[in-house]
């Protein structure tokens, strides 16, 4: 029985989901499709999350899939011709933090222009829709807000790469992080990826606020769960330390193993987007932060996955990557109230679900 569903079950009317193929995507179709009048997905099936471009076997039956880009005005056109979506999900995006400083045109390409190539196509198609949901992410917060010793507060930029290479993984030794929140802290991306998703974020609030339409953001933390791509090399730590720990392998930990981040599974992500979805915001924008509220560091994450399996200690390796910030987490107490919605999962269940998902995928 899957878990109590926020936002009721008024009809949704009509909902076109960019990349709503993938991970999110895919689980939200599955819990929220036959809800609407129709659920039309445009999505490229990216090679990087679907091998061989094949769409996923289990796409949910009331899914229209078309196949194509966001960032090609044609693709666009050819959905809004026959579909008029009262809601627009906007999940499509290049996601790889590290991938985006090596391949940052393809992340900017995709993900800022192929935001207002979408906004130029109801323009053409003189459409504009009701309400606009966009899966933003913690990335926007950057290092986020530290605290000092004695309670002051500084926002630090990025860890350079002098600063990594000589082992200095924290912002002063002192200081501690503070969970991350749309009030309290003010966005500061430190990589490519986080900088064009805060375009995303404020490319629709100024068109949706000329056109008097609604906007739902939600920040992300780090997602985890069934069907994230168990190919994709470049997104989800937690699926790939499964696959470490399943082979017997012990997993290497970056830095000193004690990053740490809110890992989210992916049901209270849909379940936070249903919420959303369902219930457009009175104030016409609201941004949301959605995460289990609960910090881990990798090393205990990692600890949790070996136990499962078996397999061996954890070990620190001292690497790390251009890009990572030292400690992302959020606090979900504004989003209870705005969304009646909280986290249901641990870490602990969430891990062990991932667990035999991935069994009936790889065995
Ligand atoms: N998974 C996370 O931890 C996380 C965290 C924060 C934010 N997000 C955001 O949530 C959204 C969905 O992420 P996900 O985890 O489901 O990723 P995913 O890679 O599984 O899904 C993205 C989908 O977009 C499609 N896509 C990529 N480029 C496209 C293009 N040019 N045109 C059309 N479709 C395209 C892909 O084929 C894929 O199906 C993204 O916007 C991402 O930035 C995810």
């Amino acid at each position: 029985m899957p878990p109590a569903v926020p936002g009721g079950r008024e009809p949704l009317g009509r909902v076109l989901v960019t990349g709503g193929a993938g991970f999110i995507g895919s689980t939200l179709a599955e819990r929220l499709a036959d809800r609407a009048e129709q659920w039309v997905v445009l999505d490229n099936l990216h090679p990087q999350v679907h091998p061989g471009s094949r769409p996923p076997a289990d796409l949910a039956a009331a899914v229209d899939l078309r196949i194509g880009d966001v960032t090609v005005a044609e693709d666009l056109d050819d959905v809004l011709a026959d579909v008029r979506p009262d809601v627009v999900i906007h999940l499509a995006a290049e996601t790889g933090t590290a991938q985006s400083l090596s391949e940052s045109t393809r992340h900017g390409m995709v993900n800022v222009v192929g935001t207002t190539q979408l906004l130029d196509a109801c323009t053409r198609a003189g459409h504009v829709p009701g309400h606009f949901v966009l899966t933003s992410s913690r990335a926007v917060y950057g290092e986020g807000v530290w605290r000092r010793p004695d309670g002051t507060t500084f926002q630090p930029g990025l860890r350079t790469h002098a600063q990594l290479e000589a082992g200095r993984w924290d912002h002063g030794t002192d200081a501690e992080h503070v969970p991350n929140s749309v009030a309290g802290t003010h966005p500061h991306p430190i990589n490519v990826y986080g900088a064009t998703k805060l375009a995303q974020e404020q490319i629709l609030a100024a068109w949706t606020g000329s056109h008097d339409t609604r906007l739902s953001v939600l920040r992300l933390q780090n997602v985890y769960g069934p069907r994230q791509s168990l190919s994709n090399p470049y997104t989800g730590i937690v699926s790939l330390f499964s696959r470490l720990a399943r082979e017997g392998r012990s997993i290497p930990l970056y830095e000193d193993g004690e990053i740490t981040r809110d890992f989210v599974y992916i049901d209270d992500v849909v379940s936070a987007l249903v919420a959303a979805t369902a219930q457009p915001p009175v104030d016409r924008v609201r941004t949301a932060d959605v995460g289990s509220g609960v910090r881990t560091t990798i090393g205990d994450l990692a600890r949790e996955i070996a136990r499962y399996h078996s397999a061996p200690e954890p070990h620190v390796t001292g690497q790390y990557r251009d890009g990572d910030v030292r400690h992302a987490s959020c606090a979900v107490d504004d989003t209870t109230a705005q969304l009646d919605w909280s986290p249901r999962w641990s870490l602990r269940d969430g891990v062990a679900r991932l667990q035999e998902w991935i069994a009936t995928q790889l065995d």
